[in-house]
């Protein structure tokens, strides 16, 4: 069990974790014996290809007009999105917990020995793994925000683990459509949670809570949407609301992920920033710009890795890197 537990680059959480998964490609030949493969390491060979895919897709012909239009539009692109996959968008993420076991601490340790939900896969997840999991300042009655909570893929599961009876969990997007499916979902309890729109780019935020007052804020996919040249505020606003010793859970699409090399020049909006054909537009992150931005803005570093997976279509014979950059960060 020990080899196969992933090795984290630059991780500083000295944990045993289990990481997405821990299937472990160590003969190629067997490549197409399984859906997906974890932590797989990519050679030279493989980051040079990529880099000039990047460098391909990454002419900018693009006019400032039609840049400006996806920012200001921004929202309305998102709901658009909501409106089309309704909550067909609703994701299953059996590693919320064992990636953020700060979400539900309580029922992560009763899970090491017994998995949420006993298939195969979690229960070779959780087997003899020894989770770390961080202290966040409220002992009892957390609250907990995510910010571009979407319909709810991370909210609902915190509700639906954390046994805190007084936790607290709001969520904000500035999708209103998707703040709409999200309050309609029959999990939508009141009395734990509130939704509400906000785009956090915004220069003044009102919201329910006051500064200072969030044990944890949850990034999951949504920084990527913001404009480079806003992430930074952003970040300064998330410090600003976070108790002392608050947490950020951050994951997010790492540079050269599949999706990354799949855009088609004429999609690029800055540097590693491209927009999708609907509208909404997305950013690829080494680990390296993460640090610097959360340290930059007075966190401190707990954790800061790359997870890279290799998804495969049987039937087609296709291959498929994943890479994704998580993070943990504390005021
Ligand atoms: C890729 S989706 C991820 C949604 C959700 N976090 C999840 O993982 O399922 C990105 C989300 O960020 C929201 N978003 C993008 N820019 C935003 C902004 N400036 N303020 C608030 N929400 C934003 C979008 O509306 C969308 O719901």
């Amino acid at each position: 069990m020990e080899e196969s537990i992933p090795k984290l680059q630059q991780n500083k959480v000295n944990d045993k974790r289990p990481q997405f998964g821990n299937r472990v490609l160590s003969n190629c030949d067997n490549v197409f014996q399984h859906n997906s493969w974890d932590n797989v390491v990519w050679d030279e060979e493989q980051q040079k290809l990529a880099q000039i895919k990047v460098n391909e897709n990454s002419t900018i012909i693009l006019s400032d007009e039609k840049i400006q239009k996806y920012e200001k539009a921004a929202d309305k692109y998102w709901d658009k999105f909501y409106g089309i996959h309704e909550n067909k968008f609703f994701k299953d993420r059996h590693w919320l917990f064992t990636e953020f076991p700060e979400l539900a601490p309580d029922v992560v340790k009763q899970n090491i020995k017994q998995p949420l939900r006993s298939t195969s896969e979690n229960t070779e997840n959780h087997q003899n793994i020894h989770i770390k999991i961080l202290d966040v300042p409220s002992k009892k009655g957390s609250k907990i925000l995510e910010i571009g909570c979407g319909v709810g893929n991370t909210i609902f599961p915190i509700l639906l683990y954390n046994t805190d009876p007084n936790l607290f969990v709001y969520g904000c997007d500035f999708s209103a459509k998707a703040i709409d499916i999200l309050k309609q979902n029959i999990a939508y309890d009141t009395s734990r949670c509130k939704a509400f729109v906000l785009d956090v780019t915004q220069e003044k935020w009102e919201t329910p809570f006051e500064p200072e007052s969030l044990d944890i804020i949850i990034l999951i996919f949504v920084l990527s949407a913001i404009h480079p040249e806003k992430m930074k505020y952003v970040i300064q606003q998330v410090h600003k609301y976070l108790k002392s010793g608050g947490l950020v859970l951050f994951r997010d699409y790492g540079r050269y992920d599949l999706a990354q090399l799949r855009f088609k020049k004429g999609s690029c909006l800055a540097e590693n920033f491209y927009v999708r054909g609907d509208g909404t537009r997305v950013y690829f992150f080494t680990q390296e710009e993460i640090r610097i931005l959360f340290t930059s803005c007075g966190f401190t570093e707990e954790q800061n890795l790359v997870d890279r997976r290799l998804q495969v279509n049987r039937g087609k014979q296709l291959k498929m890197y994943r890479v994704w950059i998580q993070g943990k960060y504390r005021k």
